[in-house]
């Protein structure tokens, strides 16, 4: 009997966020189209602000520590990984392009059939609007498709036609942030498998085929960016970057009570809440912070440190709905916004999203995947799961089968990239 049984693939996704590094290695099953994860591993994130690399070597360490704690649960050596890009240098904007359909074999006399290599045409023409010379496309989403002239279709494979128009969302990132991005990466002896639009990664892991066709602004609040994905009708109709996040918070809280970092994020964990009308002034939580010195301690209640935190997130609602209304009327959203991200844990923010959105929000949770013990996983791993999901359409291979011997390579490349980094600080 033939087996037609396909190989499990092993795929590994790269979240390197400006706060933490995330690696997820999951076992892809191309049959039932389902995951496992085998391996996940959390490093704090040095060499990136606002989500762009400014230091290649630290960020490569970071890298390789993530990497390293997540080959340690499995026997698989990565050898490359699918990454996610965010910064504020990434823009989106919308390409249409007709091509002629061609006549396949030579007794056709009718409208020929529009099959898989026409729609590739046809993207590869919209891909080629000039999107600046610094600048690359990193995706190209086909939003609605016309054959002739008939109204929108969503799937023109198999129709009859003459000319098949294709409008687009093109989405850009400028290419010396992409390389250096690259670069940390390659530094670690990993390929670049795939880049991902973080958003659009988080969005693969949160959201549902019902909220993206309901419409929906899923809202990803990391440490050093807020990235915004807005779908309508099932297709993404903006995503965006703005550089305020949960980071900017926490330097707030520090510059505001004179403690340090360390200290500001503490607390902001915590006892933070992004409403103050629900950090009640009866219900106030005494909180004893170091100062700057570390030596003295100051004294503030949960109230008082909402109240500069709400101004924060209110600022960055404030920012995010203007970007959004750029392009969409919020209400005509009926799925409302989803927030994700580690940001999404703060306290309050549903309360703080009705007084600025106006429309209903819910926290996102990355959807949930076989392995580690079925465990859910905050919205910080959006991004990261979201990139499993992109790994597995990219073909080309991303393990070697070993037992445990890459670790010890892992082990030296750490070695000697710290050794470089003492001999420099
Ligand atoms: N319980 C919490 N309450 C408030 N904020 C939180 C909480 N947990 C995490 N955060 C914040 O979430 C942020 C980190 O989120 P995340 O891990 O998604 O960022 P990142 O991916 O490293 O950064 P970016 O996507 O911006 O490059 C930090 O600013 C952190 O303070
Ligand atoms: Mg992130």
């Amino acid at each position: 009997m033939v087996n037609t049984m396909s190989e499990n693939r092993i795929i590994c996704g790269l979240d390197i966020g400006t706060t933490k590094i995330c690696a997820i290695i999951g076992e892809y099953n191309p049959d039932n189209n389902s995951y496992k994860i085998i391996g996940i591993g959390k490093s704090p994130s040095h060499g990136l602000r606002k989500g762009i690399v400014i230091d290649i070597e630290k960020t490569t360490k970071s890298i390789l520590e993530a990497l390293r704690k997540a080959q340690k649960h499995t026997e698989h050596t990565i050898t490359g990984v699918t990454i996610g890009i965010t910064g504020n240098h990434i823009r989106s904007l919308n390409s249409n392009s007709t091509i002629t359909i061609s006549h396949k074999g030579d007794d056709v006399i009718h409208d020929a059939e529009i099959d898989e290599s026409d729609i590739e045409r046809a993207l590869d023409a919209v891909k080629s609007i000039h999107v600046g010379v610094d600048r690359e496309v990193i995706h190209t989403l086909p939003q609605k498709y016309f054959v002739d002239n008939q109204k929108e279709i969503d799937n023109p494979v198999g129709m009859s036609g003459n000319k098949l128009t294709i409008n687009a969302l093109i989405i850009t990132a400028t290419i010396n942030n992409v390389k250096n991005l690259v670069r940390s990466v390659q530094a670690t002896g990993l390929n670049v498998n795939g880049i991902v639009l973080e958003s659009l990664s988080s969005a693969e892991a949160v959201l549902t085929k019902d909220q993206k066709e309901l419409g929906v602004a899923l809202i990803d609040i990391g440490g050093g960016t807020t990235d915004i994905t807005v779908y309508q009708d099932g297709d993404v109709k903006y995503a965006g970057v703005i550089e305020y996040a949960g980071s900017i918070i926490t330097r707030d809280i520090a510059s505001l009570i004179q403690t340090s970092f360390i200290e500001a994020e503490r607390i902001k964990t915590k006892y933070a809440c992004a409403s103050t009308s629900l950090s009640n002034k009866n219900e106030k939580v005494d909180i004893t912070v170091k100062s700057l010195n570390g030596k003295d301690e100051i004294k503030l209640n949960s109230h008082q440190l909402s109240l500069y935190v709400e101004a924060r997130i209110e600022e960055i609602l404030t920012l995010s709905k203007t970007e959004i209304e750029k392009y969409i009327d919020i209400k005509k959203l009926s799925g409302g916004v989803i927030f994700t991200g580690g940001g999404a844990l703060l306290k309050g923010l549903n309360e703080a999203n009705k007084k600025i959105f106006g429309v209903q929000s819910q926290i996102g949770y990355p959807n949930r995947l076989l392995g580690l013990e079925n465990k859910d996983l905050n919205p910080e791993y959006s991004t990261a799961i979201g990139l499993l999901h992109w790994a597995k359409k990219d073909k080309r291979n991303q393990v070697i089968r070993s037992l445990k011997a890459g670790i010890t390579i892992w082990d030296k490349i750490i070695d000697f990239f710290t050794n470089i980094i003492q001999q420099f600080f």
